[in-house]
């Protein structure tokens, strides 16, 4: 069996989560391979919600193994809080079933307080980061000052390397950015005690991938963030630091790409965008209000790391298009279908209008983008309650004709639809 990936579509929070929730169910291994726990990834099972930032979201099926890959970076101590809060549940989050690469890069308060740092200069123009310590963690990484979690097997190495790293830093911070400096003892004790619990989950993740592979395993690569969110080919530099794309799963994992079986992209039935930058659909008003939701159910569009309310607009087809390319997406599992349910006009919006011409493909540059207007297809909704429809033909007309023109424009079928928040509201074909 192969690698199957799961990759989001559009700008993030796609429900990437809940759709490698229900693949789980048939991997024998979930795997994360970048960005960092900026992600944040819900799964509503029964009554239970569990909001997962950095540990794969198959952690919750006893069946499959997890590997945080090497193209992640690591906050060893939201890693320990999360293994804490699941195993408090119940879930086995030993090293038997949670690896963690030794290549993956170690996110340390430095990084933390130079994202801070960094987002208050940029002030206007701020890129609405996480706060993570993600950019500057991937930033000493390609600089080749990073840390990487192996480290924590070898507690003198880490010891130095946390002090000069800490040093390092505190300049950076106390003489550009007027920040207080951190204390590199407690830095150094704190991280002691992380690797401490950390090291008898070290692995080499690519050779724990290629055994599997050659045993007949089958792997599924959780994506985190989304395709506009990528470092080469999202809305830079409104974009996160590492490569969510399917490029960026074969580098973060150490696989080649003739493993690869399906690539399915996940795209939410509308468009949300947290953080800066243009957005060629956002809504205001009633229908964005409606689209969004009012925060008091966890799969409302408020961030799940963040707590941010979400941007919100229609769907974007010049958007999916792009992912489609860049992704070579062979599936689109579409999330939130039910959200649409009730509003009497769709838009969807299928091509940009740029100084007088149809764009059909995505411009990257930013101020090209800003200067795009979209232009809509509007099809006829549908007022009938879809939560409890379990197949395609029990949807109603107008739904099964609002999914059969998305994948009709990207040539591309529809494997999973998501008809509510719950595990079980899903059509699969
Ligand atoms: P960073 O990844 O924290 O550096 O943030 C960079 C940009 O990516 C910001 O606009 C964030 O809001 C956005 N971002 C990062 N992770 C996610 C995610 O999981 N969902 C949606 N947006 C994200």
């Amino acid at each position: 069996m192969p690698l199957n990936i799961v990759i989001g579509a559009q700008w993030g929070d796609e429900g990437k989560g809940r759709i490698t929730d229900l693949l789980a169910a048939q991997a024998d291994m979930v795997v994360r391979y970048s960005g960092g726990d900026n992600a944040g990834h819900t799964v509503t099972i029964g009554d239970e919600v569990f909001k997962l930032h950095l540990i794969p979201s198959g952690i919750i099926h006893d069946t499959a193994n997890c590997l945080i890959g090497n193209g992640v970076v690591v906050n060893p101590k939201v890693m320990l809080h999360e293994m804490d809060a699941l195993a408090k549940r119940g879930i086995d989050v030993s090293p038997a079933c949670l690896k963690l690469s030794e290549n993956a890069h170690l996110i340390t308060p430095a990084h933390i307080a130079l994202d801070k740092a960094r987002e208050m200069q940029r002030g206007e123009g701020a890129i609405g980061t996480t706060l993570r310590g993600i950019g500057p963690a991937y930033t000493d990484k390609a600089s080749r000052q990073g840390i990487r979690a192996g480290l924590m097997a070898n507690p003198e190495e880490l010891a130095d390397a946390i002090h000069t790293h800490v040093a390092t830093h505190n300049e950076v911070l106390t003489k550009i950015y007027g920040a207080d400096a951190l204390d590199t003892d407690a830095v150094a004790a704190e991280y002691a005690a992380y690797a401490q619990r950390l090291a008898p989950y070290l692995v080499d993740g690519s050779i724990l991938l290629d055994e599997a592979l050659r045993d007949g395993r089958s792997i599924l690569a959780e994506g985190a963030q989304g395709t506009l969110l990528d470092i080469d080919h999202g809305t830079y530099p409104f974009v996160t630091s590492s490569s969510p794309t399917a490029g960026g799963a074969l580098t973060g994992l150490g696989v080649g790409p003739k493993q690869v079986g399906q690539i399915i992209g996940v795209a939410k039935a509308f468009t949300t965008r947290v953080g800066s930058g243009p957005f060629p659909t956002e809504l205001s008003g009633s229908i964005a209000a409606r689209l969004r939701g009012t925060g008091e159910n966890p799969w409302d569009e408020y961030g799940t790391t963040t707590g941010r309310p979400r941007r919100v607009g229609w769907l974007d087809l010049v958007i999916l298009r792009h992912a489609q390319r860049i992704n070579s997406l062979t599936d689109l599992a579409l999330t939130k279908l039910d959200i649409l349910s009730g509003i009497p006009e769709l838009q969807v919006c299928v091509a940009y209008e740029l100084d007088g011409r149809r764009l059909t493909h995505f411009p990257t540059d930013l101020n090209t983008l800003a200067r795009c207007r979209p232009i809509y297809q509007t099809l006829p909704g549908w007022h009938e309650d879809i939560m409890p429809i379990r197949t395609f033909s029990g949807l109603p007309a107008n739904a099964q004709n609002y999914v059969n023109f998305i994948t009709d424009q990207l040539g591309i079928p529809a494997s999973i639809i998501s008809v509510g928040p719950a595990r079980e509201q899903t059509i699969s074909f």
